[in-house]
Formats: C-alpha cells, structure tokens, sequence
C-alpha cells in the first residue's frame, strides 16, 4: 500500500528505539533520570489528579502559565511555547520554515533524530564535522551552505561538549537569512545557556525539554522561547487540546517547584565525576561531558563497544552503542545513574573486560 505515500516516506528507517526499560534493567540508554520524580512532586501530581475530572478537555491556562514561565526563565507566555517532547518541535519546526529541497544544517556526530526527521520531510539534510571534535566549523564555511535552518544541539548528545555562547552568538548573527535552533535539551547540566540572545536576534529558537534533568520524559513536556513574531507563527500549527490532562498537571506542579531539583542534579554531576575517573582507571577514553552522560571508548582493540553494549545487556544493563554511525563507530554513551548503579555497570564492565 506505499504507493499512497510520498517517496520520501516510504524510503525512511524507522526510528530505533533503544531497548525499553523493564523493571529489573539499569537503564543508561536513553539520558533519562535514573533518580525519580522527587516525592514532594509524585505526591502532588498524584493528589490533582485523584481528583481531576477526565471527562473533559484540558487547556493551559495563559495567566498561570505565564506567570510561571516569567518565574523560572523571566519569558511568558507570548515567547514561549510547549507541547509534548522537543522531538515534536524539531519536526515542527522543519514543516514550518522548509520549503521541499531547502537545506537544514547540523554539526556532527549529533541527535539522529534531526536526521531521521530532516528526511521525512522532503529537505536536503548536510551534517559537517565539528572541528577539532568540539568546535563550530568556519561560519565563511556554514554559510557557503546556505542552510534555511541550522540546529546546534548544546551541550551536544552523545559527545557532550558545549559550545561556547560568543560562537552561538557569532553563528546568529553572522547567518541572518537562517533560522538558528539551539536545542538545549542537557543545558541544565551546564550553565550558559542561549536563551536570553532572542532579545537582540529575530533568527533564534531555543528549544528545552523537561525529559532529562527533571525525571519526566513520560510526561513528554518540551517548550521553546523565541521572540513573539517566531512564536505566534508556530503556534498556528499547534493543534487543539494538545497537551493531555496529566500532562498539564506535571507541568504546573513542576514550575512550581523547581527548587527540589537543585541537590539531584548536582548528585548526577558528581556521579558523573566519580563514574569517568572510575573509567579512566580501567582505561577508557573518555570524553568531556558537559551534560548526563559519557561517551567512552574502550582503549584496547580486544573487544569493540557494540560486543561490549551486548554483554552488558545480557546482564541486563543497557547502554548505546554507536556501530555503523562514522566518528564514533566504536563508542558507547552511557547515562548517568544513582551511584549504586554505577557501581554496577561499572563492575560488570570490569568482568567483562577482563
Ligand atoms: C539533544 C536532544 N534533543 C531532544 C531530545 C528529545 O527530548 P524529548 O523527550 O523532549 O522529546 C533528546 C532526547 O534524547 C535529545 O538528546
């Protein structure tokens, strides 16, 4: 039946999934939490909603998101928009500002997902290399490219390097005839963020989840800031009662209570820390991250990183593996857990190693 779909389609992988968790597994695939929702919110949201009527649709309400949105990152609502996972606004963003052939550009190794979406949707997608694998190529060579849109994911996944906010800005504003998305999906790991350059750009979006840091990727809640005119347009495409009941109350009861987070991060940060010295001892490469994760590269030829990913998940401990994507062919990314878990990946590694 793919004749009623356009070539494009019909050409396109589907995405990979990278194993769904079970209860007895140590998830360190998919840059989660490993730490939970802290109680003080699980107990919250699960009070609303014990008494929420299901029966109707649910919609934001303007004044109390704003007001929340002003609190935490001083936008409101008219430059802000949310809807359900950054890899929503991705898509979105492309179907909006792409015309078929136009060319988005994005700096690699990156997020798939920018790719994968890129070729759904009938545009030219160009991947250059980061030089010196942490810094932004030439902007005399970014714009011999004539990209519509370009993507900077920062901190970027999997290397976890940052780029520095004067290239950002730099890149803004030396590329004025291309739309600039940041997506700062790990910025909560790291602590210069873009945001605040919509003030003195019209060619920038800056695009945040609530996935990583604060242990709600099964809530899906994304959103983007941008300057009003960016913001009123997309926001056309928005449809209807797009955001489901639980998740509007994750949304609320997290806004309001983003203090609580504050020590789990800085435990994850620590974690990272003690889990890369750990690595560096049993004599791994291992790259400076900037965000929730590591990407490690066994030193040894003796066993590549994707039999490595396989035994560990035998043990049911998972972790990705990169085969077949170029540059890091023979690396794995690996999520920061609780230091419990850590220990674990880390000795079962060890077993398996030697
Ligand atoms: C760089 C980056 N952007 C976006 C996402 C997707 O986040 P969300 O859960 O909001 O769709 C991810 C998830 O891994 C990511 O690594």
């Amino acid at each position: 039946m793919s004749q009623f779909f356009r070539k494009e389609v019909v050409r396109l992988k589907p995405y990979v999934f990278w194993k769904i968790s079970t209860d007895t597994c140590i998830k360190l695939n998919a840059n989660e939490s490993n730490y939970g929702l802290p109680s003080k919110i699980q107990e919250s949201i699960s009070e609303i909603l014990r008494s929420t009527d299901l029966s109707k649709y649910s919609i934001l309400d303007p004044n109390k998101t704003s007001q929340l949105f002003e609190n935490y990152i001083w936008y409101g609502i008219e430059n802000v928009i949310i809807d359900n996972g950054s890899s929503a606004i991705i898509k979105w963003i492309m179907s909006a500002v792409l015309e078929p052939g136009e060319r988005v550009l994005t700096f690699g190794p990156t997020f798939t997902l920018y790719k994968n979406i890129a070729e759904g949707i009938w545009t030219d997608y160009s991947e250059l290399p980061f030089q010196d694998k942490k810094y932004l190529p030439s902007i005399q060579e970014i714009s011999e490219w004539k990209p519509k849109l370009i993507i900077v994911c920062n901190p970027n996944n999997p290397t976890g390097h940052i780029i520095e906010k004067k290239d950002i800005k730099e890149l803004v504003s030396k590329n004025p005839h291309s739309l600039i998305l940041v997506d700062e999906a790990y910025i909560d790991f790291w602590w210069e963020s873009s945001i605040d350059l919509i003030e003195q750009f019209d060619n920038l979006i800056v695009s945040r989840t609530f996935s990583k840091a604060y242990s709600m990727a099964g809530a899906r809640l994304w959103y983007a800031v941008s300057n009003k005119n960016i913001i009123s347009n997309l926001k056309k495409l928005q449809l209807p009662y797009h955001l489901n009941t639980f998740a509007i109350t994750s949304l609320y009861t997290l806004l309001e209570n983003m203090n609580v987070y504050k020590e789990q991060i800085e435990e994850i940060l620590e974690v990272r820390e003690y889990t890369r010295r750990q690595l560096e001892w049993m004599w791994f490469e291992v790259g400076g991250s900037h965000a929730n994760f590591l990407l490690i590269q066994y030193k040894s030829n003796n066993i590549s990183a994707e039999d490595i990913a396989n035994q560990l998940e035998k043990q049911n401990i998972l972790v990705r593996h990169f085969k077949g994507s170029p540059d890091i062919d023979n690396y794995m990314r690996v999520t920061i857990g609780t230091r419990e878990q850590m220990d674990d990946f880390l000795n079962t590694l060890k077993s398996i190693i030697t």
